[in-house]
């Protein structure tokens, strides 16, 4: 079966196509690589190839933008030629920085929305109907109860999270017409980190890292200098914010079970949040970091971020009653990986 992965060079996408490609689905990935390196799918066909011992595994990877309707039509096409055709869409590709979509929205907008739609259009064109797309924790409001459960109050305060409210809302609208059968699943990560236990393949932000856990291992590897722990004020048991940290391995598996399991159906809507349900605090997390790799966070505190809420975490009952899936990597194993591949790559892709 063959997949489509707008994205799927990036640091999720390139642990998802492992993951589709160890269990025997042909992909074709389309990414720009505006936040990305042409690297990382290189390492994914290594892995594979060593580790199920076959050699003439490949990914088809056309560079370019998925606002390029040109572009995404002639992939369907060629597949539809050869008798292959692309049966669904795992859709990654898009801008992520909260930062840069507050001083940037109408690139948001563009990439995000304008991008999402042209690729269902194509996809309607060539009777794809089934679509699992990258939502995020950061739809919800602030004032909601916590554990987040998917029918939490939907309130994003930038224009990021914005985005993909509005891609979720074109997806309903999509779903809801009363043509078409469409299969559709919005995962809503919460804190994707760690890395491949390999430690060939990771996260390789371009410039300064914007998450705190690509900034922990590039400090503790000593290029950066030191942490800044944004707020000891916060009401948690330690004063720093508590978030809802997932394996990427995990999350990248969480796809193939949500694709799984929309193949159960002839029509279907979901949306899943995909944590581990368990809250960690920065503290925490660092503390976890320095005992098991054994190295030092050099750290201090600031004030709080304007934009932060104090505690993040996912209910995750529904994604683990509707897949067949659950997490299975802790904290410690994210900071093993995510340390390895930190030290295997000093400088990432580059
Ligand atoms: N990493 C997180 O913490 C997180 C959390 C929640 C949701 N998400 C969402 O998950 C998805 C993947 O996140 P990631 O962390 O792997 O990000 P990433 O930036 O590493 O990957 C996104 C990929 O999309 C590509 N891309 C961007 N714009 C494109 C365009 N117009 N056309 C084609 N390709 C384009 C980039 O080059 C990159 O390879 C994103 O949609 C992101 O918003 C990420």
């Amino acid at each position: 079966m063959r997949i489509l992965v707008p994205g799927g060079a990036g640091f999720i996408g390139s642990h998802t196509c492992l993951a589709l490609l160890e269990k025997g689905y042909e992909i074709t990935v389309i990414d720009s690589y505006i936040n990305s390196h042409k690297k990382s799918l290189q390492r994914v066909l290594d892995i594979v190839k060593r580790n199920n011992r076959v050699k003439n595994i490949s990914i088809d990877i056309e560079i370019a933008d998925i606002r390029d309707e040109k572009a995404v039509e002639k992939l369907f096409i060629r597949y539809k030629d050869l008798g292959n055709p692309i049966k669904a869409v795992i859709h990654f590709a898009g801008r992520k920085s909260v930062q840069e979509s507050v001083l940037d929205p109408l690139l948001y907008w563009d990439v995000n929305v304008n991008g999402s739609i042209n690729l269902l259009r194509v996809m309607d064109k060539y009777n794809c109907r089934t679509i699992v797309f990258s939502s995020s924790a950061t739809i919800y409001g602030f004032s909601n109860s916590l554990p987040l459960k998917e029918n939490s109050e939907i309130k994003p305060i930038n224009p990021y999270g914005r985005t993909k409210v509005a891609i979720e809302q074109i997806l309903n609208d999509t779903y809801n017409n009363q043509t078409d059968k469409w299969k559709i699943a919005n995962l809503r990560y919460f804190n994707p980190i760690g890395a491949h236990s390999s430690g060939i393949i990771g996260e390789s932000p371009i410039g300064i890292p914007n998450n705190i856990f690509p900034y922990i291992t590039q400090v503790a590897a000593g290029i950066l200098d030191q942490l800044s722990i944004f707020g000891q004020d916060w009401p948690t048991l330690d004063g720093t914010c508590v978030r809802d940290y997932i394996h990427v391995m995990d999350l990248a598996e969480g796809h193939i079970a949500a694709l799984e399991y929309l193949n159960n159906f002839e029509k279907k809507l979901v949306n899943l949040n995909l944590g581990t349900g368990l809250g960690t605090s920065v503290l925490e997390l660092i503390d976890t970091f320095e005992k098991v790799n054994n190295v030092k966070i050099s750290k201090n505190f600031a004030g709080r971020r304007i934009g932060d809420s104090c505690k993040v975490v996912a209910d995750n009952c529904l994604a683990l009653s509707c897949l067949n899936w659950s997490p299975k990597r802790d904290l410690e194993k994210m900071c093993l990986d995510g340390w390895k591949w930190q030290i295997l790559n000093p400088r990432g892709y580059d």
